[in-house]
């Protein structure tokens, strides 16, 4: 009989720290991981986590908070050694960060700490962290290896590093993540996964022949599976949403698309299909922005506050639009990967329709599949962000590590975890000198 504790022979376990609405898990679980519990403050993230992995004890609370940790930790030790903590703690202060400062240290980046002490505390087999990619060249990459340092417990984990893109892994989006994966030491060195490099193959067609795929240099067979409708491994805007063109409760027509054939197994509908209804002044502008274009493509006279009578917002001068930057009144472009998301349901607006994206389609950028529900908690439940139901839908979504890309990661750390086989958990390790 195999040893119950060889993770060769049984569900490889998790737990997700600051686990939102659940993209991580979504692809952990989907890479073979149970996910055990789950923890995060937000009430609404709750609610969908709950919804879509009821197996998963849900801690709702701040973990800073000592009975949240201790629920947390005792979760996490119910089926013996984790076989994986995993998680994407926000760090406020690494942007503000001076030469000599040590992220671990600075009071604001106290869930960072956090973090660090479950992983000493629970001697899981394998951990993985993922954070925004601007902490990777700050000084001189000097966080990034301050994060290696505090992560590898002074030699009891390896760590390695990358900046991972979303869209190398079938995301139909641009968004790059900061990843941290680490093995203990006695199970072996681990590797991150490695993507197709559409995106940067993408980047320099648009750079160098104005968008003309094909004519870059070794690059065309990268393009060419961009192009192919039947190839979930790179996906443009089009390929994930074509099927979507008509808003409303119920899908209008059969997938077109191998990435649409695979987000909608499981799904009878399309929840949460309605985009925010826009005023006839960003339709007008919408007109005037091609695909792939955002605020800069438009004329002077529709830079105007006011297109019309109607008078909304505050007024600013009164005289110019006050959201003037890259990022405003963007539009996706059909061939191409999506803007990076953010967590606003203006973030792009749709490449065939004047109109902004529902948060089914949102969340097919992020790569979730359509049985996914995004849900919030019941109105007035203590904790709710402000903002409201709509804000905090795209929140969730906006917020999530997208699917794909976790898939990715999860099985680049189960092949490896099923390949070293499992020890005693009361098998001492080197003693850690990391309190
Ligand atoms: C970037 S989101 C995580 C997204 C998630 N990994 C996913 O893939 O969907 C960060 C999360 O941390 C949560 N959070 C922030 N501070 C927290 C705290 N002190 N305790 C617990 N959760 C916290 C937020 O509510 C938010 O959902």
């Amino acid at each position: 009989m195999p040893d119950e504790l060889d993770p060769a022979h049984r569900n490889l376990v998790a737990a997700d720290l600051f686990a939102g609405a659940g993209g991580l898990s979504e692809g952990l679980r989907a890479a073979g991981f149970d996910l055990v519990v789950s923890v995060d403050h937000d009430p609404d993230a709750c609610a969908t986590y709950r919804q879509n992995f009821p197996e998963t004890e849900v801690v709702e609370g701040d973990l800073t908070q000592p009975a949240v940790h201790e629920r947390l930790a005792a979760a996490a030790r119910t089926r013996g050694t984790l076989d994986l903590l995993a998680g994407g703690p926000p760090c406020q202060a690494f942007s503000q960060m001076r030469n000599h400062d040590r992220l671990i240290d600075d009071p604001r980046n106290r869930l960072y700490r956090e973090f660090v002490c479950l992983l000493d505390e629970l001697r899981p087999r394998a951990m993985l962290l993922e954070n925004v990619p601007g902490m990777n060249q700050l000084q001189g990459g000097v966080v990034r290896r301050q994060i290696e340092e505090d992560l590898s417990l002074r030699g009891d984990y390896i760590i390695t590093s990358g900046v991972l893109d979303a869209g190398d892994f079938g995301t139909p989006q641009a968004r790059e993540r900061l990843v941290f994966i680490g093995l203990r030491a006695d199970l072996g060195e681990p590797e991150l996964p490695r993507g197709t490099g559409v995106v940067a193959a993408l980047r320099l067609a648009r750079r160098e022949s104005a968008g003309r795929l094909y004519e870059v240099e070794g690059q065309a067979a990268l393009l060419r599976t961009l192009q192919d409708p039947q190839d979930a491994r790179a996906v443009t805007a089009h390929q994930a949403l074509s099927d979507l063109l008509v808003p409303g409760p119920a899908y209008t027509g059969e997938p077109q698309t191998a990435f649409q054939k695979q987000v909608r197994r499981g799904s009878r509908a399309p929840q949460g299909h309605l985009p925010s209804r826009i005023r006839e002044d960003t339709a007008r502008r919408l007109d005037a922005i091609p695909p792939g274009g955002n605020i800069y493509d438009l004329p002077d006279d529709l830079l105007r506050r006011y297109l019309g009578d109607a008078k909304w917002g505050p007024a600013g001068n009164g005289k110019l639009l006050s959201r003037r930057h890259f990022y405003a009144y963007r539009r996706l472009h059909p061939d191409w990967l999506a803007w990076t998301a953010n967590t606003k349901a203006d973030f792009a607006y749709h490449y065939a329709a004047p109109r902004g994206l529902s948060m089914r389609e949102a969340a097919r950028i992020q790569g979730f599949p359509d049985r996914f529900q995004i849900i919030t908690a019941p109105r007035g439940t203590p904790g709710q962000l402000s903002g409201g139901a709509r804000h905090s839908i795209y929140r969730q979504v906006g917020n999530a590590v997208p699917p794909p890309l976790a898939i990715a990661l999860g099985r680049a750390i189960a092949v490896q975890l099923r390949a070293a086989p499992g020890l005693p958990a009361s098998m001492p390790l080197a003693a850690s000198a990391a309190a």
